[in-house]
């Protein structure tokens, strides 16, 4: 088989001594609240030494309750950070070919290959989902891996996946991967297809909770779809699979949601902020438009590689290079909106670096 490598941001894709700000990973820029800090504090002597709860019973309540959906316990499957649904949903239905609109994230390939799937990559057209073209190409394939809103390009269409969704026939699964839509502006009303999961039986929508509440180390995640779908993903869950802190962690967060909404507020107006810094004060440097929490910076010289490892040498700043995202060039870099200090720091040193 070949074999496929799938990289990442994040503080250990470098040395992680040099990373004083990480604008490579796609996080709630206030990390995690307080209130959830100050819970896992208090029970974090009795929850080490006792079994998670397997069915994850409170964690279900309160995803259902949030999501306002009228939804039954049995729609929701919970995973360790959406990547495991990932690779769960591709043992329950992938089998010998898999269509994924590129550039996006990696795991969908990496997680169809494990299995031996042929992967039939459909560019996207004008960053944008290119619907007639992979409705075209959906024979002999098992499913479809949808990114919205896509990494890295951080743009949404709920228009684009619903008219999509519509002409594939049910036979084929198709994952909707919505780990970032509670960043998108609520200026463009972005809709959910977890609305939609009664009506299409073959579709499962992800969520993650690590981006938006800022629990990536702690891992989870969660996906949404008919009771009958959610049975074939969790039949290949391993027991306990989330440990009790990120429970806790879940339960909290989503009882404390000013967190991220103060965050989204922060991300709105920064995001602009950011835009229109880079894009009228640096030549080197071009900034494109996105829905969420984190964008493109397009460059008119050098390497991506090469200005990630500037900005960690001379800055301790690190962000995403594109250049291993099929479909991209060298000539971009993806970072992370932050707080307003950390986003003036990071104009600051592309600043330093503009010719
Ligand atoms: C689109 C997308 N989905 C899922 C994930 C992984 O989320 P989690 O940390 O919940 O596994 C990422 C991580 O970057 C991502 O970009």
């Amino acid at each position: 088989m070949i074999q496929y490598s799938c990289s990442h941001g994040g503080v250990y894709s470098v040395d992680p001594r040099l990373v004083r700000v990480d604008f490579s990973s796609n996080v709630n820029p206030l990390g995690i609240s307080e209130s959830v800090l100050k819970i896992l504090r208090k029970n974090l002597p009795k929850i080490s030494s006792i079994y998670p709860d397997n069915e994850h019973k409170n964690l279900k309540k309160k995803i259902i309750n949030y999501l306002d959906s009228g939804l039954s316990y049995d729609s929701i499957n919970i995973g360790n950070g959406a990547t495991e649904i990932i690779y769960n949903f591709a043992r329950a239905f992938v089998r010998k070919q898999v269509i994924i609109p590129y550039p996006t994230f990696c795991e969908y390939e990496l997680a169809s290959r494990k299995i031996g799937a042929k992967i039939k990559h459909v560019p996207l057209k004008d960053w944008k989902l290119d619907v007639d073209s992979i409705s075209e190409k959906t024979r002999n394939s098992d499913a479809i891996f949808l990114c919205n809103p896509n990494n890295p390009t951080g743009l949404f269409s709920y228009e684009l996946v619903e008219k999509l969704v519509d002409k594939i026939d049910s036979s084929i699964k198709i994952l909707i991967d919505e780990s970032f839509i509670e960043f998108v502006d609520e200026t463009k009303h972005p809709r959910t297809f977890i609305e939609k999961i009664n009506e299409f039986r073959n579709v499962v929508v992800l969520r993650s909770l690590t981006k938006s509440f800022g629990l990536a180390g702690l891992r989870l995640g969660y996906s949404v779809s008919h009771p009958s779908m959610e049975k074939k993903i969790s039949h290949n869950k391993i027991t306990w699979n989330i440990n009790g802190l990120a429970q806790l962690a879940g339960i909290t967060a989503l009882d404390n949601l000013s967190h991220l909404k103060k965050a989204r507020k922060i991300i709105t107006g920064e995001r602009e902020l950011m835009y229109a810094r880079i894009n009228h004060n640096l030549s080197s440097f071009s900034a494109i438009k996105s829905d969420v929490n984190f964008y493109l910076i397009r460059l008119s010289h050098g390497h991506c590689r090469q200005i990630r490892d500037l900005l960690l040498k001379k800055n301790g700043i690190l962000v995403r290079e594109c250049s291993d995202f099929k479909g991209m060039n060298d000539k971009y870099i993806r970072v992370a909106v932050r707080t307003h200090d950390e986003n003036l720091e990071l104009f600051d040193a592309l600043e330093s670096l503009d010719k």
